[in-house]
């Protein structure tokens, strides 16, 4: 087994280790939570708190994994028995490992929708008045086959990715896909905010308004940080443990908040202007994306149609690129699962992977309208999946996972790994700083944001 271990490759440069791991925090999350959340939560005032939350608790919190994984050099419920022996600690793994394959199947299928949207605005399908755009969503995604066939391409892409494994793979895709994502999100960003009207939908996003912080804003911000972040899903940990010795952990991570909270922001700046300058108010969740957006772009560039179908056709590419980077974090964490733990090779792996994703994302689509058989206690099983890994094993995940580094883990090994890579002038006081947070502030915010969305706490 030890050989099996030491062959394992590590990320090639560690612009890669950041392109890579920002790629799967950088995903849906960034373009249709983050700046409706903002939005509607005081805008400026929103921003605020919320990169208070990235540096207080997200950081910590994406540190820990990173030196979980780093230290095991395996697959997360492995690289977590490494350090916990034969203790019940074992099983966080585990559960991270299970609810990094559950939710790749329904993030499969809303990625699958993403592409659909490329081939229908390339074909000049994304045409019509604001109805046929809500007609063209609801029957899309009620479709028994369209949106099964769309999940199967996202997830065959992701495949083909990850079989080349983690320098060939990951990381080259990475390099290529990031960059151009952030090129077409500025090229969008541009075009949106010269449009007339277009400094309204500025103001709504920048101008603060104290008047909205309440608690539930703080509970919002905290967990946006955490699913934007990819935090407890075993996506941060199955990376890392592709990290090499030189990676310096805090810097990696505060790199990658800044990627993801500029990409939110930018994410904003591409939305509201162009929302405003024709008057429609924005929406949240798939509704904003698959529905308002493109009737907003059409409406927005309507004078040169042209403009209008470019803006849209790479809105769509970007999100695109922004859910396969996610996907492709996400099916690692399987496959690497797979691969180590039942002993097959790394093609073999990610098929298994792909196949067994493909079945959830398929029945996750189907309970949206195809048979309604897929329903249980009044909602859809895709709804289940959303509720169950997000409102239940993320935070639990979360939790355990700082308490497990913050009390159980000896200080020297945490030690040990956080002082890999190059130390700062501070560094001393900051590992103490990243202690106190892991050990008291980031499981006590946690437990109040799993309460407060279990409605337990008000
Ligand atoms: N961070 C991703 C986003 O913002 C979501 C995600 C969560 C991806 C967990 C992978 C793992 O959309």
């Amino acid at each position: 087994m030890k050989e099996k271990v030491s062959e394992r490759t590590n990320f090639g440069t560690k612009l890669g280790v950041i392109l890579a791991t920002a790629g799967s925090a950088v995903g849906l999350g960034n373009v249709w939570r983050f700046p409706y959340m903002t939005g509607e939560n005081g805008g400026a005032v929103f921003i605020l708190i919320y990169v208070g939350c990235v540096v207080v608790l997200g950081i910590p919190c994406m540190i820990s994994e990173f030196i979980v994984g780093r230290h095991g050099r395996s697959n997360t419920a492995r690289a977590f028995s490494k350090l916990a022996g034969d203790t019940p600690w074992a099983l966080i793994g585990y559960m991270g490992v299970l609810t990094g394959f559950l939710i790749s199947g329904y993030y499969a299928v809303v990625s699958g929708w993403c592409l659909q949207y490329v081939w229908a605005s390339l074909i000049g399908h994304l045409q019509g008045d604001p109805e046929y755009f809500k007609t063209y969503f609801m029957e899309l995604s009620s479709d028994p086959v369209k949106p099964v066939f769309w999940t199967v391409v996202i997830l065959l892409m992701a495949y083909f990715i990850i079989e080349h494994g983690v320098r060939n793979g990951i990381e080259k895709a990475s390099k290529a896909m990031m960059p151009t994502l952030f090129i077409l999100l500025l090229l969008i960003v541009g075009a949106a905010c010269v449009l007339p009207g277009a400094d309204k939908g500025i103001e709504f996003l920048f101008n603060p308004d104290f008047s909205k912080i309440n608690s539930d804003v703080f509970l919002g911000a905290l967990g946006q940080s955490f699913y934007s972040m990819s935090i407890a899903m075993g996506c941060l940990c199955t990376y890392a443990s592709y990290f090499s010795d030189e990676t310096n952990l805090t810097k990696s991570a505060t790199q990658i908040a800044v990627i993801d909270c500029v990409v939110a922001v930018l994410a904003g700046l591409m939305i509201f202007p162009a929302a405003f300058s024709v008057g429609v108010s924005p929406d949240s969740g798939p509704s904003l994306i698959f529905i308002t957006l493109p009737n907003v772009f059409q409406q927005a560039f309507g004078a040169i149609p042209t403009i209008g179908y470019i803006v849209s056709l790479l809105f769509f590419v970007l999100l695109s690129l922004a859910a396969l980077t996610s996907l492709m974090s996400l099916h690692e964490v399987s496959t690497a699962f797979v691969q180590e733990e039942m002993g097959m090779t790394r093609k073999r792996a990610a098929l298994l992977v792909t196949v067994t994703t493909a079945i959830i994302g398929a029945f996750c689509s189907l309970s949206l309208g195809a048979y309604d058989g897929l329903t249980f206690f009044g909602e859809a099983l895709f709804d289940w999946f959303d509720f169950i890994t997000g409102q239940i094993f993320l935070p639990v995940v979360g939790f355990l996972t700082c308490i497990f580094i913050g009390w159980f883990v000896p200080h020297d090994i945490v030690r040990s790994e956080f002082d890999k890579g190059g130390k700062s002038r501070y560094h001393h006081q900051i590992f103490h700083g990243f202690l106190f947070l892991i050990k008291y502030v980031c499981p006590l915010a946690i437990l109040f944001i799993f309460l407060h969305q279990l409605e337990l706490l008000k």
